[in-house]
């Protein structure tokens, strides 16, 4: 039996990287997939290699708008009939030591990740309330468990889905929505090929499996949170990290 069958989930960012993965991975557990992310081709062309409309759907979003979440979070209910995971995946970084970080990359960094997190899950929260239940999943980072230099933004932004993923997880706990966080280490992705060579492998030196993750590895430990499997927890934080950290 799939651990998915007949779900319906939401993940933002979903065009490429750790939500791409999420998103092909649920499928073959069952689930259909609504993705949202900020450039509408590539998120068509990532529902095309997903399977098509019979299994997922591309909405156009910026996390940061209200607006856009909420069209993202309501295209569940009426594309599919049902919003059962939400995924708060989307994401970006901008680094620079305090000394030379904007304003700008501090704002939009906060912006993205903290409000954008917010907007998910106080809106999937508010129909899987209504509904009886449902699971929602933030991806936080091991940059907000232990900071890291160059990512006094990024760092705070992380620490903050921790919180935040706790606090609201109060909230419903006892209307049947469980909300839970994974912090990644380092994974294999856009984001991440962007590195600087020497940084990836003082990176990789500090990982007792002594290897990187692939986007794979986060989607399974979703299926986990977002399954039957994880019935009884919510308000909890998932390292999957390789021992980077632990
Ligand atoms: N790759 C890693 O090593 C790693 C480690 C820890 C945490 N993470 C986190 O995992 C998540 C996914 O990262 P990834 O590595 O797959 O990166 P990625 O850059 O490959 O994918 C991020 C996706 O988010 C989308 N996005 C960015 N801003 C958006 C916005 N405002 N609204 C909607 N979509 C937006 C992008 O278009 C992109 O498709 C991020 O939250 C990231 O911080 C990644």
């Amino acid at each position: 039996m799939a651990l998915l069958e007949g779900k319906t989930a939401v993940v933002t960012g979903g065009a490429q990287g750790i939500g791409f993965a999420i998103a092909e991975r649920f499928i073959a557990e069952g689930a259909r997939v609504v993705l949202g992310d900020l450039d509408p081709e590539a998120t068509e062309a990532a529902v095309q290699k997903l399977g098509g409309a019979d299994v997922a759907r591309a909405v156009t979003c910026d996390v940061t708008s209200a607006a856009d979440v909420e069209a993202l979070v309501n295209a569940a209910v009426t594309e599919f009939g049902a919003l059962d995971v939400m995924i708060n995946n989307a994401g970006i970084t901008r680094d620079a030591t305090m000394r030379k970080m904007t304003e700008d990359q501090f704002d939009q960094v906060i912006a993205v990740h903290l409000k954008g997190t917010w907007n998910g899950t106080r809106l999937a929260a508010g129909i899987m309330r209504e509904a009886g239940g449902g699971a929602i999943i933030n991806i936080s980072s091991i940059s907000g468990k232990v900071g890291l230099m160059g990512q006094t933004n990024y760092s705070a932004a992380k620490a903050g889905i921790v919180g935040m993923t706790k606090a609201a997880a109060k909230e419903v706990a006892h209307l049947g929505v469980r909300i839970n966080a994974i912090q990644p280490g380092l994974i294999r992705s856009a984001m991440t090929e962007a590195m600087p060579q020497r940084i990836w492998d003082a990176k990789l030196a500090e990982v007792p499996m002594g290897r990187a993750g692939e986007p794979g590895e986060i989607a399974s430990v979703a299926v986990f949170l977002a399954s039957d499997l994880s019935s009884y927890m919510t308000g909890t934080v998932l390292e999957v990290t390789g021992g980077r950290y632990m």
